[in-house]
């Protein structure tokens, strides 16, 4: 493929088994871009991924790492960079929850959320960033050295009870984030957040999977209906390309305004 707005953008989309991550990268192929295809525990949904973005005519491989696991990320980016001859684009986006209330959660719990959703994506950026700064700005199809795109969730703003380990984790995803930008800003590399909102996929599939849950759920979402991963795939595909180029540590919400505090339509 060789056209589309990622056309030959070497990219790596870690938890792209499943959810969000293969929504992204099945859209990544769509726009051109050649993929690697993370997963950890499910190699025939990594496969199924693959197979989408070839049957839409797109190169892609499937590449197996646990993003907590430093060995196996750095890996991971040696096989993309063997691969495809360097990295224009990650998209951290492998996460998990673990959730229980906050009195009762097991420290192992808490451990397991912070290791995979916070210095999972702090590994991949690292080593991502160090090609990226090798390579520097515009010797590959972007105008940048690189970029990287960590998903984060709403929950980076909006305090989350049950889910202290999550939302703890996608706080501290916000300052890693920022802080890449201001530091790696000055070596062409763009880094920015994506928070989705209730998107459905199978990490929240009890907030949508019956007719009473979700509308439980359209209480907390303004715009009126649950999000879908095009949705989040989307804002993915801009914020890789040039059209984002000038666009660097921000956070771009994807959540139909669950963020504009929709408890208060009637009060406050
Ligand atoms: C969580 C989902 C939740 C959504 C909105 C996401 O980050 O993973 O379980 O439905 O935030 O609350």
């Amino acid at each position: 493929m060789t056209d589309g707005v990622l056309a030959g953008y070497r990219t790596l989309v870690t938890g792209a088994s499943s959810g969000i991550g293969q929504g992204t990268a099945v859209a990544f192929g769509a726009a051109g871009a050649r993929v690697a295809v993370d997963y950890r525990s499910q190699p025939d949904d990594a496969e199924e991924t693959v197979r989408r973005i070839e049957a839409a005519g797109g190169e892609a491989f499937a590449v197996r790492a646990d993003v907590s696991d430093p060995e196996a990320v750095s890996a991971m980016v040696e096989e993309v960079c063997d691969r495809f001859g360097g990295i224009d684009v990650l998209v951290a986006n492998a996460g998990l929850q673990r959730d229980a209330p906050a009195l009762e959660m097991s420290v192992e719990d808490w451990r397991t959320v912070l290791d995979v959703n916070l210095t999972g994506q702090f590994l991949c950026a690292q080593a991502a960033a160090r090609r990226m700064v090798q390579q520097g700005p515009g010797a590959g199809p972007a105008r940048s050295a690189g970029s990287i795109i960590a998903m984060s969730s709403v929950h980076d703003a909006i305090p989350w009870a049950g889910h202290v380990n999550y939302a703890a984790s996608k706080g501290g995803v916000d300052m890693l984030m920022r802080t890449l930008a201001q530091e790696l800003g000055p070596r062409g590399v763009r880094v920015n957040a994506i928070s989705p909102g209730a998107i459905k996929t199978p990490i929240n599939e009890d907030a949508w999977s019956t007719p009473e849950a979700e509308r439980e759920l359209l209480r907390l979402i303004p715009y009126g209906r649950v999000g879908v991963v095009e949705d989040v795939a989307a804002a993915a595909v801009w914020l890789a390309s040039d059209a984002a180029d000038y666009v660097t540590g921000t956070t771009l919400y994807v959540d139909g305004g669950m963020t504009t505090y929709p408890s208060f339509r009637d009060g406050g």
